[in-house]
């Protein structure tokens, strides 16, 4: 395992991720884990990520030195590298050198371990205010900038390496060789980690957990919990009941993908339960976003315990197990133990009841979300699931602005398959993110088609690009693929007469409406 030792910042979880896209397994570690429990875990290297803070600040966030005496190769970045350099004896200074954002990186060692083989001008990615004036004793400087002389230094005998800058961003457009030249050459690592071998070790832990009970899965519809049901369905095959609650908010043909394409892919024992009438019922009347997402939320519980109760009546009281598609940034953010003990409420699954003790099995804790996706697409799954977009638990609920009802969703319903089968016949499913399309179903406009006026809704597309939609920008879709999609709701769906686009990013928007 290589160990990223998070400094606070978001950049701990994009190294992780570069690392393993250099097939080499990582793990995330906070910085105030003692020295010798990272040593503990056998790391063939450790990556200190970049931070917020200044090594100088009151209460920066530190490191014992110990750390560069181990024998394990290190590399620091931005705020890991300025930790480096104090430590080791070197000198960093608020000297006024700050830089922020893209800049030319002069490499003035071509050749060393980090640098061979790229440019001797290439731009990189800055982010600090102190910078390095010397480097630690025995080190030498690779690489500078029109205002740090220091950006870069290794130690090749000791297998330490440094740079000022954020490899692990696309704007260091080298930064991935980089990365790569540290972990090859500089702590020799062979890169052998492949999704393959993840399916493998699950598949061998689940039946090792599970033993001969049984377990239950939720599926949702979206990409993690459909992998994490097929990873256990491999694992313990008809030991395991999947239950699919729906609630009617799902998009045109999801309900089908579940019952029909997952069944078929998997071979899973499915338990369907129609709960359509019952959520419309208990939605009818109500406007306000919140309440509706409390509303659904309730239901989906009730109706979930409800069906566990009945799998556990059928197939007895042996049901232990319960399957949750728990990803890697979950853990992470959520204080990265290890604990099955906890079942916490998952906004898609819902919470359970007191008296029923399950352990959890989450097969994907270790993953982010695209080694998700290829582990679904290794184990068969369709590409329609596999590379689905993110989905709300509360589903088309939330993209009604104003009261839900059956007419309005199928109008919704119909109106987003369109713009769904434009964007991927566009080719553009990779570019987006995800795109909402939202039915302003309290508001109306005038319009006028054939001879007459019509007085209809507006439809809102929603095109997001991101990363991890914390963040997203507005997508800029080509004109033609807009025009189409407008062009055929308006004629295609009754009783909509507008489509508009919306051009705001999050902040200070959301990604969905409500
Ligand atoms: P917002 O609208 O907060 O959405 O920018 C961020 C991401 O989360 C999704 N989303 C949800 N997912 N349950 C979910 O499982 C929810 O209640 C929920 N609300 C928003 C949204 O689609 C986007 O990907």
């Amino acid at each position: 395992v290589v160990l990223v030792v998070d400094f606070g910042a978001q950049y701990a979880q994009l190294i992780a991720r570069r690392v393993r896209e250099a097939r080499v397994y990582s793990e995330i570690v906070p910085s105030t884990m003692p020295v010798a429990e990272m040593l503990a875990k056998n790391p063939r290297a450790i990556i200190l990520s970049g931070g917020p803070s200044s090594v100088y600040a009151e209460g920066a966030p530190s490191l014992d030195r110990s750390l560069f005496e181990a024998g394990v190769p290190v590399f620091g970045m931005c705020y890991g590298f300025q930790l480096m350099a104090t430590a080791l004896g070197g000198t960093v200074d608020d000297n006024g050198a700050r830089e922020y954002g893209r800049t030319p990186l002069h490499v003035t060692k071509a050749g060393s371990t980090l640098f061979e083989g790229t440019p001797t001008e290439q731009p990189v990615w800055m982010s600090h205010g102190d910078a390095c004036s010397a480097a630690p004793e025995g080190f030498t400087v690779t690489a500078s900038t029109d205002v740090v002389p220091v950006a870069a230094f290794e130690n090749d005998e000791k297998k330490l390496y440094g740079v000022q800058y954020h490899p692990e961003v696309m704007h260091s457009t080298h930064g991935q060789q980089v990365l790569e030249h540290f972990l090859y050459r500089g702590a020799g690592i062979e890169p052998n980690w492949t999704t393959t071998n993840v399916v493998e070790e699950q598949i061998a832990l689940i039946r090792e957990q599970v033993g001969d009970k049984r377990a239950i899965c939720g599926l949702s519809g979206g990409v993690d919990s459909a992998v994490a049901a097929a990873l256990v369905q491999k694992a313990i095959g008809s030991q395991l009941t999947c239950v699919y609650v729906d609630h009617g908010l799902m998009r045109k043909g999801e309900t089908e993908q579940v019952e029909k394409d997952f069944v078929a892919a998997t071979g899973a024992k499915l338990k369907v339960v129609d709960a359509e009438k019952r959520f419309l019922d208990a939605l009818a009347g109500v406007s306000d976003p919140e309440q509706k997402r409390k509303i659904i939320g309730r239901e989906f519980i009730r109706v979930f315990e409800q069906a566990q109760l009945e799998i556990l009546q059928e197939e007895g009281p042996e049901v232990a197990f319960l399957v949750q598609g728990t990803l890697y940034p979950d853990v992470v953010e959520s204080g990265g133990g290890t604990g099955t003990a906890n079942i916490k409420s998952h906004h898609n699954v819902g919470g359970l009841p007191d008296d029923i003790e399950f352990q959890l099995v989450e097969p994907l804790r270790q993953l982010f979300k695209d080694e998700v996706r290829m582990v679904g697409q290794e184990l068969g799954l369709p590409e329609e699931i596999v590379q689905r977009q993110p989905f709300p638990g509360p589903g088309l609920g939330i993209r009604i602005v104003g009261e839900v009802t059956k007419d309005r969703l199928d109008l919704l319903r119909d109106a987003d398959a369109i713009a769904r089968e434009e964007l991927t016949a566009a080719g553009l499913d990779r570019d987006i993110w995800q795109c909402p399309v939202v039915l302003l179903a309290d508001v109306r406009s005038v319009g006028v088609q054939g001879d007459g006026r019509t007085y209809g809704h507006p439809i809102v597309l929603r095109p997001v690009s991101s990363e991890d939609a914390m963040t997203a920008d507005w997508s800029r879709l080509p004109y033609e693929t807009l025009a189409k999609i407008s062009t055929r709701i308006t004629n295609e769906v009754a009783d909509v007469n507008r489509v508009v686009l919306d051009v705001t990013s999050k902040p200070p928007g959301t990604i969905e409406w409500e």
